[in-house]
């Protein structure tokens, strides 16, 4: 049975030299602003009006990922540990989170097409596709994508042996049946599975914490959903049609993703609540 001794540890970076000093310290050189600032830089000449605008938010994108994977982590770690609790409190966080994330498309929509082609050709062969803290979260969700991790060329080496370490160790969805497991239910078979959810959504006072949990767990997925969605259809209001610059065919492409599921016994499960009868 998987434990938290299996799975990697995240852990956020520390500045060792200033680890119990406060020698002057200002907002700005806490936080490292002087460095953070200087990591926008446009490369079409002259410079398009709309490319500062498209840095900024993939890389604000970049960020939340990272407080995401730490968040998430510590989820899948607290359910290992039989922490139903704090594995609630945190995905609360990243539900809210991944509102941000959702809602702050709107400020990509703010571009014309017009204004984004501008700009395009300096990304090159460049594309949020090879996001890998966005395959990371994915990979810790739930999605066993093997497939993308082969086809990555452009990994650094650093990031391939996280991406294959996140497809070998327990995720959210494991850690889940962990819990059924530790509750006394079967879960062998994906019908064994099934039943356990239906008797968990079925009101008893016993299980209350995990059908919290699986809720939690669907909220996350739904989420993520949403995003693949809204970004979807700002790929269509920029593009149309036209292919992405990882050559893939564009918004035809996405809307395929965008029916992804982490947790599809979870969503079959929606069916067998209260019986089969329709309401
Ligand atoms: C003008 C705005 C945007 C356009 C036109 C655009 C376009 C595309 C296209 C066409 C793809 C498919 C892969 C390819 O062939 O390139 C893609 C994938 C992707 N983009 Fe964007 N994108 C935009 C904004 C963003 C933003 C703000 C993010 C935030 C990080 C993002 C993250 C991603 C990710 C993660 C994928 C992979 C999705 C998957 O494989 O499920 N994109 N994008």
């Amino acid at each position: 049975m998987a434990s938290s001794e299996d799975t990697a540890t995240v852990q956020p970076s520390v500045d060792q030299a200033s680890v119990g000093r406060d020698n002057g310290l200002t907002y700005a050189s806490y936080l490292r602003l002087s460095e953070m600032l200087d990591q926008q830089r446009c490369r079409s000449l002259p410079v398009a009006h709309d490319e500062l605008l498209f840095i900024a938010v993939h890389q604000v994108y970049e960020l939340w990922f990272k407080v995401l994977l730490f968040e998430l982590a510590d989820v899948r770690d607290r359910m290992l540990g039989g922490d139903t609790y704090r594995a609630r409190l945190r995905l609360r966080r990243c539900h809210e989170i991944e509102r941000v994330l959702v809602n702050q498309v709107d400020v990509v929509d703010t571009m014309t097409p017009h204004g984004f082609l501008e700009f395009r050709g300096s990304l090159g062969t460049s594309s949020g596709f090879q996001s890998a803290q966005f395959r990371e979260i994915e990979f810790l969700s739930g999605a066993d994508d093997h497939g993308w991790l082969a086809r990555a060329g452009w990994l650094t080496a650093e990031d391939r042996r996280r991406l294959s370490r996140r497809l070998a160790e327990p995720d959210l969805w494991d850690a889940f049946v962990v819990l059924l497991t530790r509750a006394g239910f079967p879960v062998a078979t994906a019908s064994q599975r099934s039943a356990a959810l239906c008797e968990i959504a079925a009101g008893d006072d016993r299980y209350s914490e995990l059908w919290e949990l699986s809720e939690a767990l669907i909220g996350h997925d739904q989420m993520w959903s949403s995003w693949r969605q809204r970004h979807q259809l700002t790929v269509l209001r920029q593009l149309g049609v036209r292919p992405g610059t990882a050559g893939s065919a564009g918004a035809s492409y996405l809307a395929g993703r965008a029916q992804l599921k982490f947790y599809p016994e979870l969503w079959e499960a929606r069916t067998c609540f209260g019986g089969s009868a329709p309401v």
